[in-house]
């Protein structure tokens, strides 16, 4: 697992999480994110990943879902089921993965509804100078409205939005999604470089492996509900099947179908 001596900062302890009290979606992960830390979480469509962020974010209440089994601890805190506004305060915020930014409001009145969240917090107040700062694009549509922004504008702004909020721990959910893989690389480099200088820790949920294990110090895979394997990223990447299926690097003749992967997995599990 993750480890150093220090405690973790976010601490998933074999959570499961339940829809509708029927459908198990997450099914017993434990995940520790340490201070500074970009963690990427990996895994395709339906995994779980979304779920595990909402979890932590207090979101699930909204899709009626619930952490059933297993705790969270941020900073040594029980957060689980707890109301997203309470887990906010303790400066847990969450990109989410769709309706990221105002569409009828402006770049500058986006940032500004944020900024206005923010009671307690002093430093930065009243400027969106670090903001341009990171993302100069920004700073040239700022009168322009929301939904009148690319794909990667948008991103951009939320992630801005976001950072308005003074998070200790950034959530961020498929930050790579129908982005061209030169915005993607460029965004996360981006999101690496504030994350250093503004100082706080980072949880990534990606499908997008290849991107977010290039500034990731550590990562999990994820796979119907569980988590199938974790390890820093060079150990990812040199994984044949995540080689395979989320890097695209196998090779074409002795390529598996995901299915035959996912039964050559029941048999010889990753790790009990
Ligand atoms: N609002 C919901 N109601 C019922 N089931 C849901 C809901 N959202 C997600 N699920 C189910 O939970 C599982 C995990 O989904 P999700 O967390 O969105 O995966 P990912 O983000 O990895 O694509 C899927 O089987 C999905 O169908
Ligand atoms: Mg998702």
């Amino acid at each position: 697992m993750n480890e150093t001596n220090d405690k973790p900062l976010l601490h998933i302890e074999k959570m499961e999480v339940v829809y509708h009290n029927v459908l198990t979606a997450v099914q017993g992960i434990s995940i520790e994110v340490r201070e500074n830390q970009i963690v990427a979480l990996l895994g395709t469509n339906g995994a779980g990943k979304t779920t595990t962020l909402r979890a932590v974010s207090g979101f699930l209440g909204i899709d009626d879902a619930k952490v059933t089994e297993g705790l969270i601890r941020f900073r040594g805190d029980e957060i689980q089921n707890r109301p997203p506004h309470l887990i906010t305060q303790k400066g847990i915020v969450l990109v989410p993965e769709q309706d990221k930014v105002f569409d009828n409001l402006t770049v500058e009145e986006n940032l500004q509804v944020s900024a206005s969240v923010r009671k307690d917090r002093t430093s930065r107040e009243n400027s969106y100078d670090f903001i341009f700062n990171y993302f100069a694009v920004l700073a040239s549509v700022r009168n322009r409205l929301g939904g009148y922004l690319s794909g990667g504008e948008r991103q951009m702004l939320s992630i801005s939005t976001a950072l308005l909020c003074n998070p200790l721990l950034l959530l961020v959910d498929e930050l790579s999604l129908g982005l061209a893989p030169i915005i993607v690389e460029e965004l996360m480099n981006l999101l690496k470089t504030i994350r250093t200088e503004q100082g706080f820790t980072v949880l990534l949920v990606e499908q997008n492996a290849l991107g977010a294990l290039g500034i990731a110090d550590y990562g999990y895979v994820m796979e119907n509900g569980r988590i199938v394997f974790d390890g820093d990223p060079n150990r990812l990447r040199s994984h044949q099947d995540i080689q395979e299926f989320y890097l695209g690097q196998g090779e074409r003749e002795t390529r598996k179908s995901y299915r035959e992967v996912k039964q050559y997995r029941r048999t010889r599990r990753w790790y009990g």
